[in-house]
């Protein structure tokens, strides 16, 4: 089929790659002319496990183009991606500068049938303003060309978003027009062999849907941090209390993660939107407020854990931060916990070594060149004449350093496990001091 996507981000890249990998030609579309041409080069602007080759196959294999002509791009979609940034407004609600841009831009091209798909998560009833938006640009240039508008909020995670994207858990597609659903039911056959993933519904509750399971998995997240700090003051250990709740199949094991708080492009500004639109129809959502803040008091948390080690004396001290990334196997530094580590770290005066096994290079894009960061290669030599180590984000190399020659490598001796990766006794036994997340019996130690 032939199939346009607008925004070639996280999701529209990997979705035109994984369309184009079914045997659909895709084009991709995207105002960013430096990407355009990266992409056009084989170099990918993003990592994510696995899409680099597909990318660059489908690429050469003429299913998959890259382009910043939009007027080309929409006269070749039977099926219109929509798929950019949905970032938070100033008040926390979405901004949609950018959906209804592209719907402005559908308007302006289109003179052909065209099912238009919104992907990027948005609030509910944004697929009737991307409608009257298309409709408006018609009706200027005095066209009457037909088109439906469906919602097919996106679910994949950054990390795994090849994988999720060929073999999705549910195809959400929220339409009005049966022909428009037919046309999507097409388009994702193949990934639907197995068994029927598709839940068609109604637009709105599609919309809704996505916020709904964001939502879900941030209170999850934030349940457990707020369990941690509690296991902290009572002298309980949290990773024990997590193995004692999700063995209940009705809670289970996963996401149920203490750490330094939920970070990323999703959950931060998607919980926020949700509440703000909850505020817009007169409804005060006080768990969605609860989520929010407590994730805004966690993402303190190592600062705190650190600063009350060294006394509040950080003034020259030099910590190592191993993970800048919100979570491992992604590049992205979007909310993450590690922007709020450092900021505390450098206004109490201390100096940071850091390293990230893929987020170098995004950390170099955010924070320039100074004199308190240093950026490094390794994560050894993130060590080097440090006084602390900590562990921002849990990447699998992180996970079984020699404690021993940690112990001779940072001069304060301390670890802070902002993931509880390690076990406190191991960590304790090699001669370190250890603070975890809610690990309360190695915080009455280590005290
Ligand atoms: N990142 C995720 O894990 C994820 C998962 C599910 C849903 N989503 C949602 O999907 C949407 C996209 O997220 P993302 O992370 O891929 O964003 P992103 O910021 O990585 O990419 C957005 C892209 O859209 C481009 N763009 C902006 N305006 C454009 C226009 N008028 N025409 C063409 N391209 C344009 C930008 O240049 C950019 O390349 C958001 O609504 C997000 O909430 C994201």
């Amino acid at each position: 089929m032939k199939v346009t996507v607008f925004g070639t981000g996280y999701v529209g890249l990997v979705t035109g790659t994984c369309l184009a990998e079914m045997g659909n030609q895709v084009v991709c579309v995207d105002i960013d002319s430096a990407k355009v041409d990266g992409l056009n080069k084989g170099q990918i602007p993003i990592f994510e496990p696995g899409l680099t080759p597909m990318v660059v196959q489908n690429h050469q294999e003429g299913r998959l183009q890259f382009t910043t002509d939009a007027e080309s791009a929409v006269a070749h979609g039977e099926i219109i991606f929509i798929a950019v940034g949905t970032p938070p407004d100033e008040d926390g609600s979405a901004d949609l500068q950018y959906v209804l841009a592209v719907a402005g831009t559908i308007g302006r091209y289109l003179g052909h049938y065209a099912v238009v798909v919104n992907k990027s998560t948005v609030p509910v009833g944004t697929a009737d303003r991307v409608q009257a938006t298309i409709s408006d640009a018609l009706a200027r240039r005095g066209a009457g060309t037909e088109f439906d508008v469906v919602s097919n909020p996106e679910f994949l995670k950054e990390g795994d978003a090849v994988k999720d994207c060929m073999r999705p858990d549910r195809i959400v597609i929220g339409a009005k027009s049966a022909k428009a659903l037919e046309v999507l039911k097409k388009l994702y056959a193949p990934f639907n062999r197995n068994h029927d993933r598709i839940v068609a519904m109604d637009v709105r509750s599609a919309e809704l849907t996505k916020y709904a399971a964001n939502a879900m998995l941030a209170t999850k997240i934030s349940f457990m941090n707020e369990m941690a700090n509690i296991a902290e003051r009572v002298g309980a250990d949290i990773e024990m209390v997590r193995h004692g709740i999700g063995s209940d199949p009705r809670i289970g094991y996963s996401f149920i993660y203490p750490g330094a708080g939920y970070g990323g492009s999703c959950f931060p500004k998607d919980v926020q939107a949700l509440e703000r639109t909850a505020r817009q129809y007169g409804y005060e959502a006080r768990i969605l407020a609860a989520v929010e803040a407590v994730n805004d008091r966690q993402k303190d948390k190592l600062f705190e854990l650190i600063s009350r080690h060294f006394s509040g004396e950080l003034q020259g001290k030099t910590i190592a931060v191993w993970g800048l990334a919100f979570k491992p196997n992604t590049d992205d530094m979007r909310a993450a916990s590690s922007r709020n580590l450092l900021a505390s770290l450098w206004n109490a005066g201390a100096k940071v070594q850091a390293f990230d096994p893929e987020a170098m290079h995004e950390a170099e894009r955010i924070f320039g060149q100074r004199d308190d960061l240093m950026l490094v290669g390794t994560a050894n030599a993130a060590l080097q004449n440090a006084d602390a180590l900590v562990v921002v984000t849990e990447w699998k190399n992180f996970r079984s350093p020699d404690f021993t020659q940690l112990k001779q490598q940072l001069s304060a001796a301390v670890v802070f496990d902002g993931r509880n990766i390690y076990d406190p006794e191991t960590v304790e036994q090699a001669g370190l001091a250890y603070y975890g997340i809610g690990r309360g019996r190695s915080i009455v130690r280590a005290d």
